[in-house]
């Protein structure tokens, strides 16, 4: 089956059909989805999503851009809900250097202590890093070495994903990989073992080709699947068997 590592049903974009469109997912070949946390007004939204379909599970965290209004109260209920049994990771949560929403000092903050709790409830982790390859390979060499851990929608050079597979963490893969100005991507692909790869989407983002720009959901991620196939030279099966083996490692699924 296909797993969905990294998805957010909970988004509004869904409001119209959500219902609809995720009774199609096993008719599509999606076998499982991970909706991972962003925002504070996410966490309600995915718990119920988790309640309401056998084959959602969720992640709770807080994405970079939304980390200003955080409070310790907040990091409380964030160990509640990580008790939850579909509850399997901690995140998305990162640096975001782009978007620069929060300063880099609060950021930090905010990521290492998300990473604290992960480590305390022996959960792995989402990251989210964004034009910030540095402070982010520091942050989990210091505070995240031996945990389980992928890097979401990959964007760095092919050194650094080699270091972090040999740091035992997966790397997301996802739309990006079928466009055709990411060269970059397609090498670090190439390069990695399909061991440490995991298929993602981020919808409703980031839609893979021919769908590039239009709302994205898990039932495009055949087309990821038969890139990264191409990319490695192996069977669309053999990547669906490997990241599905992959993915239920990473969150003990
Ligand atoms: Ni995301």
């Amino acid at each position: 089956m296909i797993i969905d590592t990294h998805a957010h049903y909970d988004d509004e974009q869904f409001d119209t059909d959500r219902d609809e469109l995720l009774k199609s997912m096993h008719d599509g070949g999606i076998g499982l989805i991970v909706n991972a946390g962003s925002t504070l007004e996410s966490w309600g939204k995915i718990r119920k999503l988790t309640e309401d379909y056998p084959f959602i599970y969720g992640a709770i965290g807080i994405h970079p851009d939304d980390v200003g209004t955080l409070t310790e109260d907040h990091m409380s209920e964030m160990e509640r809900l990580l008790d939850l049994e579909k509850i399997v990771a901690v995140g998305e949560i990162g640096l975001d250097y782009y978007w620069d929403n929060e300063s880099h000092d609060i950021q930090k903050k905010w990521f290492i202590r998300q990473l604290e709790i992960a480590r305390k409830k022996e959960m792995p982790v989402i990251i989210h890093s964004r034009e910030a390859a540095a402070d982010t390979m520091d942050i989990m060499h210091e505070y995240a070495a031996g945990m389980r851990a992928v890097i979401h929608c990959y964007s760095y050079s092919v050194e650094m994903a080699k270091e972090y597979v040999k740091m035992g963490y997966y790397i997301g893969i996802g739309g990006v990989v079928t466009f055709k100005n990411a060269k970059k991507l397609k090498n670090v692909v190439e390069a990695v073992p399909l061991t440490s790869i995991v298929l993602e989407t981020d919808c409703p983002y980031l839609a893979p080709e021919p769908y590039r720009g239009k709302r994205n959901s898990s039932l495009y991620l055949p087309y990821v699947a038969g890139k990264v196939a191409e990319l490695k030279g192996v069977s669309v099966e053999e990547v669906i068997r490997q990241t599905e083996e992959n993915s239920r490692k990473l969150y003990s699924l």
